[in-house]
């Protein structure tokens, strides 16, 4: 595989960043393919090599690169002005575009990514019951906000560790629980129920093997929170596109707070915090100081608003359905080859979202990270890129042919991977 240009890239990269890296989901070892452009379903890479992209940006991009509608709409604000310290029309046609997908989002709060949704998710969840602690599901990914930064590296622990430097204080204020096992999670949020701000999950959860949650499982979480006061936050930025009105509508659940991210952006950077009123008040300036002030010099910028508006009109129900459709058949046709081979590896996910685990484990905990990275190359060298974790998705511009061709890929790739011993 010629990665020349690549190679020069990250040798100029590693001079002037730690590791040449300035995201840490997008090193891979010896040094990350550099990407020149995108169009459609596909990319291509600094030495000219084109392949299908099945990551589209961490499963951001859902209409694929450079949209023409999107590149239009985008275009079309940013000649307008990029961002003005006053409010614009286009927030307002976002915000009825977004509440209108689900009428549990009463009110929307827009911020510039899933991480800062999330954050501002918790905080009004602790302004609004005066509690401390959050709950999390053990192992679940939600962005670098220190207080999830806590049991976020897909394993199962339910002894609640941080990444480095996280303060014990922030620890103690996690709560684990574990993922699909109603009365074990009740176990632990019964122990902290009076001081439960929140009860944060992810309905499918990629972190952890993107396994759908139970109908049981979040009956149970939204009974303890009617119970308790707890806000039950569904954190949607990954999930949020397996369904028009979004993941946990599809799976039978109901939230207080809802965060999205990713897809609703249309490839600009975005967050949104929607939810109930009653909840959202916090943030109310209108009757007085608000109880969480929040404010962001990017918050609802023109551009992302006018990118999320346009891709939200072309995420329509058949858009969804159709996308799901195609996810299904490539998880069916994943699992036929990995069945041929005789490997012990598993496929999951739903609607449009998959993920290849090296590994038979129920939830995907503790995914072999060589083998998969290896097929992570081998699939680049064969003309298709997923991510290194085996997570990926089909976006709106793929169609028959995209999925046949990574199909094919897919199933040379897995058979030179085993042949090479490494399965
Ligand atoms: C479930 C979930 N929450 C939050 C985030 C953070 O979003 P962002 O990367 O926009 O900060 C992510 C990102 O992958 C995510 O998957």
């Amino acid at each position: 595989m010629n990665t020349e240009k690549s190679a020069a890239l990250y040798a100029r990269a590693v001079e002037v960043m730690p590791g040449g890296n300035s995201r840490t989901a997008v090193y891979s070892s010896p040094y990350p393919v550099y990407i020149r452009s995108g169009s459609g379903a596909r990319v291509t890479d600094a030495d000219g090599v084109e392949r299908l992209d099945f990551l589209n940006n961490s499963t951001t991009l859902i209409h694929g690169h450079a949209h023409p509608e999107l590149v239009k709409a985008i275009a079309e604000a940013v000649g307008r002005g990029t961002s003005f310290g006053m409010p614009t029309p286009v927030e307002v046609e976002y915000a009825e575009a977004l509440t209108a997908r689900n009428e549990t989002f009463e009110h929307v709060r827009f911020t510039s990514s899933g991480t800062e949704a999330v954050m501002m998710a918790i905080q009004a969840a602790r302004a609004h019951t005066r509690r401390p602690k959050i709950a999390k599901i053990a192992g679940a990914y939600h962005g670098a906000y220190d207080a999830v930064a806590v049991n976020n590296d897909g394993s199962g622990s339910l002894i609640s560790h941080a990444v480095t430097g996280n303060p014990e204080g922030v620890v103690a204020n996690t709560v684990v629980i574990p993922f699909n096992d109603p009365e074990g999670a009740l176990a632990v949020l019964r122990e902290h129920a009076a001081d439960l701000a929140c009860v944060l999950i992810d309905p499918v959860p990629w972190r952890i093997g993107l396994v759908p949650a139970d109908k049981e499982y979040l009956d149970a979480l939204r009974a303890f929170c009617d119970e308790s006061g707890a806000v039950l936050i569904s954190d949607e930025v990954g999930s949020y596109r397996v369904g028009y009105h979004g993941a946990l509508r599809l799976l039978g659940g109901e939230a207080d707070l809802t965060v999205l991210g990713k897809v609703v952006g249309g490839g600009m950077p975005i967050g949104a915090v929607a939810g109930r009123r009653e909840v959202m008040r916090v943030f109310d300036p209108s009757q007085g100081a608000p109880a969480l002030p929040h404010s962001g010099s990017y918050n609802a910028n023109p551009v992302s608003m006018a990118s999320g508006v346009a891709s939200l009109r072309l995420l329509t129900p058949e858009a969804v359905e159709r996308i799901g459709e195609l996810g299904e058949r490539l998880r069916t046709a994943m699992r036929g080859t990995i069945e041929e081979t005789g490997l012990d590896w598993r496929v999951n996910g739903l609607g449009s979202l998959f993920r290849v685990l090296a590994t038979s484990a129920p939830e995907g905990y503790a995914s072999p990270a060589a083998a998969m990275k290896r097929l992570y190359w081998v699939l680049l060298d064969h003309g298709v890129h997923i991510g290194d974790s085996g997570l990926g998705c089909v976006s709106t511009p793929m169609g028959d042919a995209e999925v046949e061709e990574f199909g094919a890929a897919f199933g040379a790739s897995l058979r030179q991977v085993l042949a090479e011993g490494r399965g």
